[in-house]
């Protein structure tokens, strides 16, 4: 083939493309305006006024003229209320079953024609009309749910709409809602809950994206809250942050009102510290998955590596440049014809034997893998998902059929329990090929569409564990059933060694199972603030795993926006370069002499905090904190660092203050309360306040607190040692070390240090059951 003929065929593809991907756009329209009946006459409702009640174990019913409330407080201080017989269960979100009522917690009647539950950690007040208001022991009120309004259709066939609005405390900052590029910080405004893809790329300025839940993390003066409406169907939730009222005396709170389409009205309220209400979180919802060490080590992706000798010219470029690579990532062009659980022969002809080579040189090779199947007779995934009637179906039983990647496409349901089976067992193929790792993607799921909804048609059916709906429901929750089934299927592939696997689509409990990504992040400096608002909300949200892709997903970046993105994202949990096929390169040498020695800096200091964030990903398991933290985490009263949006905690022991804007080589840093060590320089200084510091392009400032113990690669045992930071004068301090389990289950022990001063010089102790001993393990004092 000339060159004019291989454009031409490229053309036509692409306007053959471009033709079924109308036609899918136009059946998707029709079917649902066939099979979904239009919303008709609509009658409201509230509650009504209150008539009665029923004490219930951890609380219990209140009867009002229109409608029920089941309200209790569990074991451990979290609170739920669920309207008109809406229990906790069955729910996507939750790990296992729901925890038990605290005995104790009694309902009793409350003094104005009300009901409330008094526990030892929360008190909840059930008003005459239905509102409800959660309040710390102290009598602070949190938030108050105004009484919820539905919408039913008058013929009663179908789903009730309904509007929760809520109040919270006037100094109120609200944070989660899945992975917003807008925040960390969420403004007044409607954020979807509708996992989307944006279509080519995103900015801040994009909403929603592909990772949406209804979780709100809110911080105020009064306490932190976690609020989680468990309820997967398509949503608005419009925020409004409050206001002083100037001298009046009277503040108007900050609002949230969550409207659905339908699915129960029920709801999870944990209080206390945020450190607490994680735990709580990741009590409820499971902990996050600890990946391998090589998954916390730095990696590089890009759409269209050409072939095998290409992936062997870029590793062997990481090595002659002695930057540190633990995984390469292969995306859809590895695939014959962008078929899933395939191979390009041609391209690749030897996959396990490339897979050994690599991982001979401590690189892994992790595989992009999408949920649609071409359909089409001869793919042998097609074929058996066929036989075994895996796939999405319509009202009528036909196949629902959409495009993607590699033509036209069936959907597995992943919302069925055998699918799953059926999908998890698919991944031998994967692992016989020598891949270590997976990368779910386009699973929010996506059909190509230029015009309406980029997804299935609302009124494809799914099996729903059993009760059975449609698209409507099951459409948030199709990634996180999809990690369900790779990370089941793995466990039963190799029962010996955690999966590894992250999704791009997902919702509240993915955690479980794997992490997630940026997904593409446009190039540009506010793509590069919004990579960190992800990552912070996410981990708000109890998915502590994710990063963006370094250098942004479009275009090609400055050698400098290049390198500021890296030197971000070395301090990310997910650390992985990625770009499009028709982006610029972004291996680090590509982009001059002085960017490769800065990002060589950064990877080696990447690999020198191994063992801490190994230690911070095991943590994360056991207490839900997320490695990476908003800097009000320790002191959420802290107004000033409420709105800090430009800098992170990375465990307990360092700030992190990224450089987000060109041109910039010093910067104003907020800290919090407490003496913090510049890292480069050794000078102290003294929080909460703001410091001025460099920032030249050779890095940028990360400060460590004052008395932290931090493990570092190094010459003790298992290639630890503690690097200590003096505390300040007349204190103490310390620090954790979790050692890497390896890849298996085992568990580490968690090993606690302390740290202070001692005939002046700084000791450092390894805590055990009967007092102190000796760290055992080397210790190096900074500072
Ligand atoms: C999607 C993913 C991106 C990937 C591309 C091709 O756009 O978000 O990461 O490179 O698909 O698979």
């Amino acid at each position: 083939m000339n060159g004019r003929e291989l454009l031409r065929s490229m053309k036509d593809a692409g306007s053959a493309r471009g033709m079924r991907t109308v036609r899918s756009a136009w059946r998707r329209r029709r079917t649902d305006g066939r099979d979904l009946p239009a919303r008709g006459a609509e009658r409201a409702r509230v509650p009504g006024p209150v008539t009665g009640a029923e004490p219930l174990a951890g609380g219990g019913i209140v009867r009002f003229a229109r409608a029920g409330l089941r309200v209790w407080v569990a074991v451990g201080g979290g609170v739920f209320w669920g309207w008109d017989g809406a229990g906790p269960s069955p729910s996507y979100a939750l790990a296992g079953e729901p925890p038990e009522p605290d005995p104790r917690a009694v309902l009793e009647p409350d003094t104005d024609g009300g009901w409330r539950v008094v526990s030892e950690r929360v008190t909840v007040l059930v008003s005459r009309f239905g509102g409800v208001e959660v309040s710390t022991p102290g009598g602070v009120v949190l938030r108050r749910e105004l009484p919820p309004r539905w919408w039913e259709p008058v013929d009663g066939d179908g789903p009730a709409r309904w509007a929760q609005r809520s109040e919270v405390a006037a100094d109120a900052r609200f944070f989660g809602l899945g992975g917003r590029a807008s925040g960390p910080r969420l403004r007044d405004g409607v954020y979807r809950l509708w996992n989307t893809d944006p279509k080519g790329s995103f900015g801040p300025g994009d909403d929603p994206l592909y990772l949406t839940m209804p979780v709100q993390l809110v911080v105020a003066d009064a306490g932190t809250h976690l609020a989680f409406y468990d309820n997967s169907w398509d949503g608005r939730v419009t925020l409004g942050e409050g206001e002083e009222g100037a001298g009046s005396g009277h503040d108007r709170p900050g609002t949230s009102e969550v409207r659905m389409d339908g699915g129960p009205l029920r709801c999870w309220v944990l209080l206390g510290s945020p450190a607490r209400v994680l735990r709580g979180w990741a009590a409820l919802t499971g902990g996050p998955a600890v990946p391998p060490a090589w998954a916390l080590g730095p990696q590089h992706a890009r759409w269209g590596f050409g072939d095998a000798a290409e992936v062997r010219r870029i590793v062997a470029g990481y090595r002659e440049r002695g930057l540190p690579l633990s995984a390469l990532h292969l995306d859809i062009d590895h695939y014959d014809g962008h078929r899933v659980f395939t191979v390009d022969r041609r391209r690749f002809p030897d996959l396990p034997a490339l897979a050994e080579e690599l991982r001979s040189e401590g690189v892994r090779l992790v595989s992009v893998v999408d949920p649609a199947v071409k359909a089409e007779p001869g793919n042998d995934t097609y074929d058996s998902g066929a036989a075994a009637g895996v796939f999405v179906r319509d009202a009528h039983g036909e196949d629902v059929r959409g495009e993607v990647w590699p033509g036209e496409c069936v959907y597995p349901d992943f919302t069925d329990p055998a699918v799953r089976v059926w999908w998890g067992g698919l991944y031998e193929e994967r692992l016989a090929r020598g891949f270590a790792g997976f990368w779910h993607d386009m699973n929010e799921p996506v059909s190509f569409a230029p015009f309406g909804d980029m997804t299935l048609p609302r009124s494809a059916r799914h099996a729903l564990d059993g009760r059975g709906g449609d698209h409507r429901e099951a459409h948030n929750v199709y990634g996180l059933t999809m990690a369900m089934a790779g990370y089941e299927g793995l466990r039963r592939l190799r029962p010996e060694e955690r999966p590894f696997l992250f999704s791009r689509s997902g919702w509240a409990g993915m955690q479980r199972y794997g992490g997630t990504w940026s997904g593409d992040v446009r190039t540009g400096w506010p793509g590069l603030r919004a990579s960190l608002a992800l990552v912070l909300g996410l981990g708000l949200c109890g998915v502590p795993y994710s990063g963006p892709d370094v250098g942004g997903f479009t275009g090609s970046p400055s050698p400098e926006l290049f390198l500021r993105w890296f030197q971000l994202g070395a301090y990310l949990p997910l650390f992985r370069t990625h770009a499009a096929i028709d982006a610029g390169r972004r291996e680090p040498w590509e982009f001059g002499d002085e960017v490769l020695g800065h990002a060589r800096a950064a990877l080696l200091e990447r690999e020198r905090l191994g063992p801490y964030f190994m230690t911070l990903a095991q943590l994360a398991r056991l207490t839900g904190a997320p490695y990476v933290r908003p800097v009000w985490w320790g002191s959420p009263e802290d107004r000033a660092l409420r709105d800090c949006e430009d800098a992170f905690l990375l465990g307990d022991a360092l700030l992190v203050a990224p450089v987000l804007a060109a041109g910039v080589v010093r910067r104003e840093v907020r800290l919090p309360r407490g003496r913090w060590y510049d890292t480069a320089t050794g000078e102290a200084y003294e929080g909460p306040g703001r410091v001025l510091l460099d920032a030249p392009r050779s890095r940028i400032p990360v400060l460590a607190r004052a008395g932290a113990v931090v493990p570092v690669r190094g010459e003790g045992p298992a290639g630890i040692e503690l690097e200590v930071w003096p505390p300040a004068p007349g204190r103490t301090g310390g620090g954790v070390v979790v050692r890497d389990p390896g890849e298996g289950w085992a568990r580490s022990e968690v090993e606690r240090y302390t740290s202070r001063w001692e005939g002046g010089g700084v000791v450092v102790e390894r805590v055990t059951e009967d007092g102190t001993a000796p760290p055992g393990l080397p210790v190096r004092v900074r500072g």
